[in-house]
């Protein structure tokens, strides 16, 4: 039993330090991009989640959602505000495309797992 107790701690230590930040994440936060994006809820705009359906994950993606976060069109999401133009540099909303279609999903993956694993945990310390 204690081996399956410190083999669980591993690995939610693990998982913790896997969530250091992207320059993505980190222009993310910047820009409040958060302020109106959630990663798997519709705020003011469409969920992070949803984006990333929406357009995968290849290279090509990435560099056509760089390009509507500097000139968004807000015909691609009927029924949604608009989102205002980001006048960045192109590089930044490359980083910002690659946090949105690959790190955002993942990291909502991670969340999930990392929270089954603190509530098998809890039981676990529950039972002795
Ligand atoms: C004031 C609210 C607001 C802020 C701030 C905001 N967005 Fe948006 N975003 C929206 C809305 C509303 C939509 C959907 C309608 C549209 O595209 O205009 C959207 C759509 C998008 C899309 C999909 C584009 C498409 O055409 O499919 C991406 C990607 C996106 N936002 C990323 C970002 C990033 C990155 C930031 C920060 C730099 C950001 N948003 C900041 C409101 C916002």
């Amino acid at each position: 039993m204690r081996f399956i107790l410190a083999l669980l701690s591993f690995l939610l230590f693990v998982l913790n330090s896997y969530s250091e930040e992207s320059l993505g994440k980190r222009l993310f936060i910047k820009y409040s991009c958060g302020s109106c994006h959630d990663i798997d809820r519709k705020v003011v705009g469409p969920s992070l989640i949803d984006i990333a359906k929406r357009y995968g994950s290849s290279e090509k993606a990435i560099e056509k959602v760089a390009r509507l976060i500097i000139n968004p069109e807000p015909s691609n999401w009927p029924g949604y505000a608009y989102m205002p133009p980001f006048k960045i540099p192109l590089e930044e909303a490359m980083a910002l495309a690659r946090y949105v279609l690959v790190e955002a999903p993942k990291e909502a993956q991670k969340k999930k797992k990392k929270n089954s694993l603190e509530e098998d945990l809890d039981l676990e310390l529950q039972m002795h």
